[in-house]
Formats: C-alpha cells, sequence, structure tokens
C-alpha cells in the first residue's frame, strides 16, 4: 500500500473553492485503488492568516510542511496584502527552502474549441515547459538606495549559478531523451550578457552528453511569437524563472486561459515535499462565486500520481479531464459555458469511477 501524506494549503479567493474539487478526485482514487492512500492536513497559510498574524505561514511554517509528501496549493494572494508579501513569504518561500528546483507546467489543448488559434489542433499545441524555479531573476537579490530621493536606485540582480543553471538544463535533456521529444531552450543572450550568455554556453555544454537529442535555442521575444504562431514546434522547453512564468502565461492563452493551466513545483530528489498548484491565482474577480474553473487544479493531481509513480492514474485523469469537455453543459462561464465549479468537479468523479469500472 502507498501512502501520500499531503499537506492542504487552499489559500486565498478561488484557491479553496478549486482545492476542494481536487481533494474530491484524490479521495475517489483511493476509493477505487486498494493500494493507494491519501491523508490530508489543511493548513490556514494565506492572506487572511497574514491579516490575523502579520506573517503568511507559522514561523515554524517550513518545519511543520517537512513532514510532508506533497503540498497541494490553491491560490495566495488578495487585495489588500501587498502581492510582493504573499508571493514571496509563502509561495516563492515554499519552492526555495523545499529546493522545488524544476517547475514542470505543460502546456497542452486539451480540446480544439479552446484555442483562440485558428485551425490549430491538440498534435500543433503538446508541450512541457520545464521552467528553472529557484534562482534566476527570482532570486529576490538587489538593492533599493537611496529611497525617495532624486538620486533613487533600484538593483534586481538575477542569480544564475552553475549549479543551478547545469541542473536544469540537465534534467530537461533528461525529459526530451525519455520522451523522444526534441528541446529548445529559450533565452536573451543578446541583451542580458552575462546571465543568458552563461545559460547558452551552460545548453551547449551539457547538450554535448545528449547527441541524440534534437535542440533548438530562441530568444524569448521571438519564441513568445512562435507560440502564437507555430506553436507545433515546442516539445521539451527549458527556460529561466521570469521567462518560464511569462511564456507558460501565453501557453495557457493558447490552450483555453488560466483556467487550463496547472504546474508542478518538483524536488526531484525526493529529498523535500514537492508541491502541485494551478498556474492561476486567486481571481478575486470571480471569488465566492463558485463559478471558478477546477480543471487546472485537477489536473494537478494528475502530475502528482505521475510524480509518485502512479501514471496510470495520471493518465487516466488527464483522460477524463479531455472526456468531460466534450461535454458542454460541463463548461464553466469564463469559456462560454455556465456549470459551477462543484458540477464540474462532481461529473469528473462521476466520469472518471464509470472510466474505471470494469
Ligand atoms: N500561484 C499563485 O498563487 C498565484 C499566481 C498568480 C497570481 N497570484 C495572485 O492572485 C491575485 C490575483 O492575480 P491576477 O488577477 O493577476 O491573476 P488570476 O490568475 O487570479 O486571475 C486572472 C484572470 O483569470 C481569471 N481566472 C483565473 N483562474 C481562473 C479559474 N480557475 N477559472 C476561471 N477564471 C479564472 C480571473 O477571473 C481573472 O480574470 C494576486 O494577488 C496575485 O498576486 C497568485
Amino acid at each position: 500500500m502507498k501512502h501520500i501524506k499531503i499537506a492542504l494549503i487552499p489559500g486565498d479567493g478561488i484557491g479553496p473553492e478549486v482545492i476542494a474539487e481536487g481533494v474530491k478526485v484524490l479521495k475517489a482514487i483511493e476509493k477505487m485503488d486498494s493500494d493507494i492512500s491519501f491523508s490530508f492536513t489543511t493548513f490556514p497559510y494565506g492572506c487572511e492568516y497574514y491579516l490575523e498574524n502579520g506573517r503568511m505561514m507559522d514561523e515554524d511554517g517550513i518545519e511543520k510542511l517537512k513532514e510532508f509528501d506533497a503540498i497541494y496549493l490553491g491560490a495566495v494572494g488578495y487585495p489588500g496584502v501587498p502581492d510582493h508579501i504573499s508571493l514571496r513569504d509563502l509561495l516563492l518561500r515554499i519552492r526555495k527552502e523545499f529546493d522545488q528546483y524544476v517547475n514542470l507546467r505543460p502546456i497542452s489543448l486539451l480540446n480544439p474549441s479552446l484555442t483562440p488559434l485558428k485551425s490549430r489542433t491538440e498534435e500543433d499545441i503538446d508541450m512541457l515547459v520545464i521552467r528553472e524555479n529557484s534562482e534566476g531573476e527570482y532570486a529576490g537579490a538587489g538593492d533599493w538606495l537611496f529611497p525617495g530621493k532624486p538620486e533613487e536606485v533600484v538593483l534586481q540582480t538575477g542569480v544564475f549559478s552553475r549549479k543551478g543553471t547545469e541542473r536544469i538544463i540537465r534534467y530537461a535533456y533528461e525529459e526530451a531523451r525519455k520522451s523522444n521529444r526534441s528541446l529548445t531552450s529559450i533565452s536573451k543572450g543578446n541583451a542580458l550578457n552575462y546571465s543568458m550568455v552563461f545559460w547558452d554556453s551552460v545548453f551547449e555544454e551539457v547538450g554535448k552528453e545528449y547527441p541524440d537529442v534534437k535542440t533548438f535555442s530562441y530568444l524569448v521575444d521571438a519564441a513568445s511569437l512562435y507560440f502564437v504562431s507555430n506553436p507545433e514546434r515546442f516539445e521539451v522547453v527549458v527556460t529561466s524563472n521570469l521567462f518560464g512564468d511569462i511564456v507558460t502565461d501565453i501557453g495557457a492563452a493558447i490552450t483555453g486561459g488560466l483556467g487550463f493551466a496547472t504546474g508542478a513545483n518538483i524536488n526531484p530528489e525526493k529529498a523535500f515535499p514537492s508541491m502541485f498548484e494551478p498556474v492561476h491565482g486567486s481571481a478575486p474577480d470571480i471569488a465566492g462565486k463558485g463559478i471558478a474553473n477546477p480543471i487546472a487544479v485537477i489536473w494537478s493531481v494528475s502530475q502528482m500520481l505521475d510524480f509518485f509513480g502512479e501514471s496510470n492514474w495520471g493518465k487516466a485523469v488527464l483522460t477524463t479531464i479531455k472526456d468531460l469537455l466534450r461535454e458542454k453543459d460541463y463548461h464553466t462561464k469564463e469559456i462560454g459555458g455556465s456549470a459551477s465549479t462543484r458540477q464540474v468537479g462532481n461529473r469528473f468523479v462521476e466520469k472518471l469511477i464509470k472510466s474505471m469500472s470494469p
């Protein structure tokens, strides 16, 4: 029996609404498979917690979370708490402290009706973006000198260590080799003359160990254009923290929006818990209405199961998502439907159970 200890951080806004549906899916799987079990412990961390306690999580929050195999997070951030606090003190802190240096963001079109791109099919848009998740432009290094004075200067330093750059690029080569797909590096060596020249040289250097992997290298501006004009160019993509954040939002835009974008923050060595979460934020504009799309958070369940070696379940969840999307009655509002978050979650579970019964 495999037991997975999950820390739930539903967070703010639509976070708790969508996480509830993801948990429903995990509980349904546990019922169907006597070889897997999950336990859930909920942590109230988020902006409400901050307003009450002056911090985003317990003082020993990291120690507490360390006990778990996985963290399943909804979203954090809400008006009233500056975004740089909610993001840095919870989300980025967890990613950093648990050395979740790989951010896996699949960009796959799950149903042709979801893309705004003319005549594009599931075959055209099917890539995996591997984003560096522990340093780079989000390292939090810099300075703010002479604040408020005419000579004010702000420095934001990108940190690209050899260890950090090499391990993410190597991970991407391994993934490309394993899945027999090409690997594209996205960088910006023409303008960022230290960090991205270094990135490009490491990409080339590590590539010598993978002569069987076909590679491409694009500047981030050109890559952004190709994401829209020629998404079929991309199979496995590796890029830095900032560029990965931005290009995967373009990826979301061409595959149905943020309700369909998921991401796994992985510590491949399993020395610390990995974190699974939708890419979207807390969506204050629709929070509390029960209309948020839970597909991204359900897709996170698929990523979680893949990570723990349950790829049959991972695949079953993804296939059921695709099946469900064929039913227009279960489309949420932002894609033109009228189904509620709960209706989508319930229908998903119903279909998953049906697809797995003999
Ligand atoms: N991972 C995270 O926790 C995360 C990520 C991004 C933003 N944030 C935070 O969330 C807050 C809101 O940020 P934002 O408005 O820029 O981004 P957002 O992702 O919350 O919302 C952007 C737009 O997408 C829509 N949307 C998002 N998720 C949806 C879903 N599941 N179903 C239907 N529509 C959905 C929203 O209604 C909104 O119109 C901010 O505080 C921000 O810092 C958190």
